[in-house]
């Protein structure tokens, strides 16, 4: 089975498709920490999203997880990058190189394989992302599209902030949210959308515990 979680930043879709994963004892794959990571290595290397030898680069790195007591670790090349890919610096930069058709190609290819691995052994998927219910798995057993204003996205990214001891002004993040938001939408190739099939969830009143119990509700109901 694979359940597919698709929204924009900050409408709880991590922490919720985490957590619905760890219940549900399904694979959890974070595709946008696959972009970050990306964007990261791109940076290191020099390379623009318009950059000649993007797509060379793209052929050589190896992106990996790792689920241990401390949470989900990404590899990018065997180095753990889970902090260095959170900076708001690659936050933008992931979404300029999402723009560019062989990024897309490259990393949907990497995540229909972890997934096909994980179903093949008899596991479970929660894939989270903006295309996985339209792209990478249109046939998705389970689609789930999660909204939430964006007043409350800026709201709840200033405290995860504050959380790790950065300090963070709310109007500079909602702003950052809205052009990012805006920017994942109007992509040529695999903007942010919801699948029509996808059922919708607004985040905005809900707590934690209720937008994953909303979910694992919806899994339920599909098996
Ligand atoms: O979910 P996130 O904020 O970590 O994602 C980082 C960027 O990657 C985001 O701006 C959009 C892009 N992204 C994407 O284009 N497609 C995905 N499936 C996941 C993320």
């Amino acid at each position: 089975m694979i359940i597919a979680i698709d929204g924009p930043a900050g409408s709880g879709k991590s922490s919720t498709a985490k957590e619905v994963a760890r219940r549900v004892s399904a694979l959890y794959i974070d595709t946008g920490a696959m972009y970050r990571a990306v964007a990261l290595s791109c940076l290191r290397h020099d390379l623009t999203p318009e950059s000649d030898r993007l797509f060379e680069h793209l052929q050589r790195i190896n992106i990996e997880f790792e689920s241990s007591d401390t949470g989900l670790h990404v590899f990018l090349d065997g180095e753990d990058v889970s902090d260095a890919i959170r900076d708001s610096k690659i936050s933008e930069w992931s979404s300029r190189f999402s723009k560019m058709p062989a990024v897309r190609e490259r990393l949907v290819s990497i995540q229909r394989e972890l997934a096909k691995n994980e179903v093949n052994a008899g596991g479970k998927v929660v894939m989270e992302g903006r295309d996985i219910g339209t792209v990478v798995f249109p046939h998705a057993e389970l689609k789930v599209f999660l909204r939430a204003d964006p007043a409350i996205r800026a709201e709840r990214r200033v405290k995860q902030l504050q959380e790790k001891g950065t300090q963070a002004d709310v109007q500079t993040i909602l702003r950052e949210i809205i052009e990012r938001d805006t920017r994942d939408e109007s992509r040529e190739m695999s903007p942010l959308v919801k699948a029509a099939d996808a059922i919708e969830l607004d985040t905005s009143g809900l707590s934690f515990e209720e937008q994953v119990e909303n979910i694992i509700g919806l899994i339920q109901g599909n098996g």
